[in-house]
């Protein structure tokens, strides 16, 4: 039992998938584990444990930004031993070739975090994918025919963000999305020798100013679940 999360010890999995939105883990657990259960339900944050082809695993929302991701994935980890987690979520696309609906795998993230700069001073730590996770998911994509982009992204604190000229240097620079999690997720894995890695779609975009309206991410949100839990048991 944490502060946030009131499950029992063994009731969480070494792999864990985390969702940004509660209602999706719920999705997740009931479309693609057997024998699903609530595991956590603390301040409507709910973690979900069952198996996947007889592999324990659960399924825990993060909320959104990375200092609610970091609540829940320091408490996984060091409470409850969580080894392997694997962020499923959305993102920005950030270039022209990068198109709504398309899949990417976040290699390593660039980010102007808070957090990151509390523990490493003037150095820039670069957050980055366990290998393993990401090549399993890399096969996982194009075994599927899901398009699929690998490369650098952007960890953001702000959605609603107004720096253009950061934008525009951002995609100079070969970033792929802009999401709001991953490199504090990247972090605590380095820190606690965990496995991780952040498999995303791309449910709007920054130049195009299209979006994803909602029956298509609920489609693209099962691509990345079945990425994502057979890159975990690759
Ligand atoms: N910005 C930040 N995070 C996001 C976005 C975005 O445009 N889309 C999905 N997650």
């Amino acid at each position: 039992m944490t502060p946030h999360i009131n499950a029992k010890q063994g009731d969480i999995a070494e792999t864990v998938l985390l969702p940004g939105d509660p209602r999706r883990a719920r999705w997740v657990a009931q479309s693609f584990l057997t024998d699903a259960r609530l595991v956590n339900e603390v301040r409507g944050m709910e973690g979900w444990t069952g198996s996947w082809n007889g592999h324990p695993v659960t399924v825990h929302g993060t909320g959104m930004g990375m200092p609610s991701l970091s609540i829940y994935v320091n408490e996984l980890i060091k409470q409850y031993g969580a080894k392997t987690l694997i962020r499923i979520g959305s993102c920005g696309g950030m270039q022209p070739h990068v198109k709504l609906r398309e899949v990417v795998l976040a290699m390593a993230t660039t980010h102007a975090s808070a957090m990151n700069r509390s523990q490493f001073g003037h150095a820039n730590f670069a957050p980055c994918a366990d290998w393993s996770l990401l090549l399993g998911a890399a096969v996982a994509a194009s075994k599927a025919g899901i398009a699929t982009h690998i490369g650098n992204i952007y960890s953001s604190d702000v959605f609603y963000a107004e720096d253009a000229a950061l934008d525009e240097q951002l995609t100079r620079h070969g970033i792929l999305a802009v999401e709001m999690e991953a490199a504090e997720l990247y972090t605590l894995a380095a820190r606690h020798s965990c496995r991780a890695l952040a498999v995303l779609t791309v449910s709007d975009h920054l130049k195009t100013h299209e979006s994803l309206p909602p029956e298509a991410r609920e489609r693209s949100f099962g691509d990345m679940v079945q990425i994502a839990l057979e890159a975990a048991f690759a």
